[in-house]
């Protein structure tokens, strides 16, 4: 009979924001699948490792083929309920299939770094999504965070944003969160539009109060 296949949320990235009960799980597993990074991090000596790429069909072939012979564990980034890999899988596989372990999200660590609660934020992602996808979201200027990527960085957002009749507003960006390279910045919309890097990283833009 074929295992469950535990999905494991791993956090921002550093290990000590890994929750013991994901560490077990890990531990647990004789195949892991994730990013190269993850796998980097993560991945003991005897686990057969492989790397996600752009062709999610190989992740559902790696895992039916896997699962039959051995515990199969796929790791995503932060939380598994935040823009991470479990719709995909969920569309493969059926909820019995799988085991589902929480993890940190990177939303919660920025909005930690900020010292501010995100209950009353809008949480959206650019990160391998397109503009249009979010700006029914954003019509008038509120409290939102943004996942970003190499082709949504901080300063095209901060230029839709304004684009869009957004006005100058506090923005906090953060990359590299929970790693000794983690850089946290206070800016404002105009200055973001012309900040440089942060392509890995949350923008939180505090267009209300
Ligand atoms: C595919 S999404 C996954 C989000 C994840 N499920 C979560 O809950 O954080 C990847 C995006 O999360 C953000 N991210 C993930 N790890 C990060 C970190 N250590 N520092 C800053 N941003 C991070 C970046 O915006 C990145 O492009």
């Amino acid at each position: 009979m074929a295992a469950k296949v535990t999905v494991i949320g791993i956090g921002p990235g550093h290990p000590d924001y890994l929750l013991p009960v994901a560490e077990r799980a890990m531990r647990a597993a004789q195949v892991l699948i994730g990013s190269k990074r993850a796998l980097r991090t993560f991945a003991r000596p005897g686990q057969v490792q492989i790397e996600i790429t752009g062709r999610l069909e190989e992740v559902i072939t790696a895992v039916n083929e896997y699962r039959l012979t051995a515990p199969v564990a796929v790791l995503v980034s932060g939380d598994p309920g935040f823009y991470s890999l479990l719709p995909y899988l969920r569309q493969h596989l059926t909820a019995d299939d799988l085991e589902v372990i929480p993890g940190v999200s990177a939303l919660q660590i920025a909005f930690c770094r900020l010292k501010t609660a995100w209950q009353d934020a809008d949480l959206l992602s650019l990160h391998g999504r397109d503009w249009e996808s979010v700006r029914p979201r954003l019509t008038k200027p509120a409290k939102v965070a943004f996942l970003t990527d190499r082709e949504h960085t901080p300063a095209r957002i901060a230029g839709l944003l304004l684009q869009a009749g957004w006005p100058d507003c506090p923005v906090f960006l953060a990359e590299n969160l929970s790693y000794p390279a983690e850089r946290v910045i206070w800016t404002d919309l105009r200055s973001a539009a012309a900040e440089q890097g942060f392509a890995h990283s949350v923008m939180v833009v505090l267009g209300s109060a």
